[in-house]
């Protein structure tokens, strides 16, 4: 099954949808997949056979979103945790996903005439060669396009990404390219894996289980999560319907959340608490971003020829 699909929507659910559209949409969602092999339990077949059920509802997913209008999505597709599994099911997983990364490169084309750009966040060096590969060349070929945005999380966790941050900004301390007042929350934010996306407005985590388990922990900060039982295999438009709608009930709440979050900070800048570069981005610390992102495609190039 490929990664782009024909809309499934029924006719009501299109009128639910033009009926949440008179409200916000969120303009980015992140998914926690969960419940695959519970689903290949209840349904008595192979813990890989629920997996791949799980990427057909992610390429479902995916259509349903771009219906509802929305502009990014980040999925959990292979946690550093996951590693942990017994080796029979880690070596079906990155099969699957040599498989589906193989196949996005084959359908590039149709990425790239509905202008999806496509990123996989986590730390690659743990990463099979070849996978690092597919992934390069699809991150490359896709990286100018601006429509819409597909950020999908494997090998990763969020503890392993702030570590990742950390360390590129002590590197750039230790070159001379920052200094001490260049270091601020925002300068890290922007040195995660998922750098200068904005942060997901609605999260969503099936099968039932009301934890983040290591995702996006400091991005979801003011996200609305939405916890289902639902397994994820099982997941319907209905589901997102309900989450969307869900996170329009509660959407005044959430901005002024935020409100509140940015006014706390302009009254520790006005109170001298806190000098406003430990808030923003320095002159210098945008040119050392420039530098890591330069660095960073080189890299990526680097992947295809060796
Ligand atoms: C969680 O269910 C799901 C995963 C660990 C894998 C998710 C992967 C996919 C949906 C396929 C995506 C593939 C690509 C290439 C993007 P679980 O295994 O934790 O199930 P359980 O909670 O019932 O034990
Ligand atoms: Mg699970």
């Amino acid at each position: 099954m490929s990664w782009i699909t024909q809309s499934s929507l029924n006719w009501f659910q299109r009128c639910c949808i033009k009926l949440l559209k008179c409200g916000p949409i969120p303009k980015h969602v992140a998914f926690i997949m969960d419940g695959n092999r519970r689903y290949a339990k209840k349904n008595n077949v192979k813990k890989i056979d629920g997996h791949t059920k799980g990427f057909h509802k992610l390429s479902e997913t995916l259509q349903w979103c771009l219906d509802l209008g929305i502009e990014e999505v980040t999925v959990y597709a292979f946690s550093i945790e996951n590693f942990k599994r017994s080796e029979e099911e880690v070596d079906a997983l990155l099969e699957l996903a040599r498989q589906k990364f193989q196949r996005l490169l084959d359908e590039c084309d149709k990425l790239m005439e509905k202008g999806v750009r496509i990123r996989v966040i986590g730390n690659w060096s743990l990463l099979p060669e070849n996978i690092v590969k597919m992934i390069s060349e699809a991150e490359l070929r896709t990286k100018d396009n601006t429509n819409c945005y597909l950020n999908v999380a494997f090998a990763y966790t969020a503890r392993d990404e702030v570590t990742h941050a950390v360390r590129t900004i002590v590197n750039g301390v230790s070159e001379g390219l920052l200094e001490e007042q260049d270091i601020t929350s925002e300068l890290l934010s922007h040195c995660f894996y998922t750098g200068s996306s904005p942060e997901p407005d609605l999260l969503i985590r099936t099968s039932g289980e009301t934890r983040l388990s290591d995702f996006l922990l400091w991005q979801v900060s003011y996200s609305y999560l939405y916890f289902t039982d639902v397994l994820w295999p099982d997941f319907t438009a209905w589901d997102l319907i309900s989450a969307v709608f869900h996170y329009q009930h509660s959407y005044s709440k959430l901005q002024y959340a935020k409100e509140q979050q940015k006014l706390r900070q302009n009254y520790e800048i006005d109170t001298n608490l806190v000098d406003f570069n430990r808030i923003g981005i320095t002159k210098n610390a945008e040119n050392f971003l420039r530098v890591v992102d330069n660095r960073y495609w080189e890299a990526v190039r680097k992947n295809l020829v060796s």
